[in-house]
């Protein structure tokens, strides 16, 4: 792929210079939904899917984007004094955002770029092409410019800022975090409070991990996204009343039931025993996995479905159709909705033996049911982003 990527390039741009490229995954969450922008844990895996990217210093400050994935758009020429958001900007706006999150931080860029990038991760579907997107962005431009003092850690917290502040959607930190810190057969374990991780060999030699794209496009931007945050700010304000707490994140099950009461309104209630439980059931699916208890983890992962379902709200009737399907089938051990929600694909871990049917039934049941097909992906766990050879 890089290599054709590379001669669009020359294409494009022409072949002089210094031209160098860059790749940045996609993520799937495991289990922590909802979790990270409360203090909680979160459990994702970065993919071997994902988006790359091709570029070279220019000797001026014109920025100049091209997408393989929209090519009918053509060239999208910018400067370094045009760093705003602006909706015409479309795609570019997080490329840009991440430009001027750097500048920001004091990370002078000094020349505009040709970057050309092409992505292979479904649009929408929830498994992080934006923040994919952002960490590619923030890589390049640390090599380019040769910031080497930016690790990784700080790259997803500028995919993060510059997607909050700069496009408008107030994510948490666990996407970017994803992209930029995977580890191959890895996933990772991260307490959002302090950004402390481990990571969990995902050893699964009977299963596979299959996600399921409802193909219901997501827009998360100026979506309930937001709202559910702000319900979770409002319960932890009324929890802090009545108990000494930085975050939801900090109360076991039991702490909840006991100051739930203090929550006044009955929406941000549920919604903030979600967040507590979520957090809960994620420590627990980790320590089921280290013990090899998979069986246990995918029940985890069925009560994640349930909670983000019914209390949370995030589902939607598509998605719950997949999710109903596959929990009838036999050697579907875990099946949940995963990511921010509102569409987008679900996560199960199938039994070998198991994935030819789960493709099949699912496929033809979902069609008949909601009238357009699904899509599959068995998927690997893959190494987080980084300069390519
Ligand atoms: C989106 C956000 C993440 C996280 C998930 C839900 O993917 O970008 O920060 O909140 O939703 O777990």
């Amino acid at each position: 792929m890089q290599k054709e990527l590379m001669q669009k390039f020359y294409e494009i741009f022409g072949n002089e210079g210094d031209i160098r490229s860059y790749f940045a995954p996609g993520r799937v969450n495991l289990i922590g939904e909802h979790t990270d922008y409360n203090g909680g844990h979160v459990f994702p895996c970065a993919l071997t899917i994902g988006t790359f990217g091709i570029a070279r210093k220019r000797e001026d400050n014109k920025i100049r984007f091209y997408s393989a994935n929209f090519s009918k758009l053509g060239v999208i020429e910018t400067s370094l004094d045009d760093l705003v958001p602006s909706e015409k900007a479309g795609w570019t706006n997080y490329p840009k955002g991440v430009m001027w999150t750097f500048e920001k931080r004091g990370y002078k860029l000094t020349s505009g770029v040709d970057f050309l990038i092409w992505g292979n991760i479904p649009n929408g579907s929830g498994l992080s092409s934006s923040a994919s997107l952002e960490v590619l962005t923030g890589v390049m431009l640390r090599d380019m410019f040769g910031f080497d003092e930016i690790t990784m850690q700080d790259l997803a917290l500028i995919g993060q800022y510059s997607e909050n502040n700069f496009n408008g959607m107030n994510c948490g930190i666990m996407d970017q975090f994803a992209s930029a810190m995977g580890k191959k057969d890895c996933a990772i374990f991260l307490d959002t409070s302090n950004l402390k991780f481990e990571y969990a060999p995902v050893k699964l030699p009977d299963a596979k991990i299959v996600i399921t794209n409802s193909k219901v496009k997501h827009s998360l931007v100026g979506s309930a996204y937001n709202d559910r945050r702000n319900e979770c700010e409002t319960a932890l304000k009324d929890l802090q009343k009545v108990t000494d707490i930085q975050t939801l994140g900090d109360l076991t099950e039991e702490e909840f039931e006991a100051h739930k009461d203090a929550i006044q309104d009955p929406v941000c209630r549920v919604r903030a025993k979600h967040a507590v439980y979520e957090n809960q059931r994620t420590i627990k699916a980790v320590k089921a996995l280290k013990e090899n208890n998979i069986e246990e983890f995918g029940r985890l992962m069925n009560a994640s479905h349930i909670s983000l379902r019914d209390d949370y709200e995030v589902s939607c009737e598509e998605i719950d159709i997949l999710v109903n399907l596959a929990w009838q089938i036999p050697g579907v051990l875990g099946s949940r909705i995963t990511g921010g929600g509102f569409g987008g694909c679900t996560v199960s871990i199938v039994k070998n033996d198991a994935v030819d049917t789960f493709i099949d039934t699912i496929g033809k049941q979902y069609k008949e049911k909601v009238g357009h097909e699904a899509e599959f992906y068995v998927v690997e766990i893959g190494d987080g982003a980084g300069k390519l050879a």
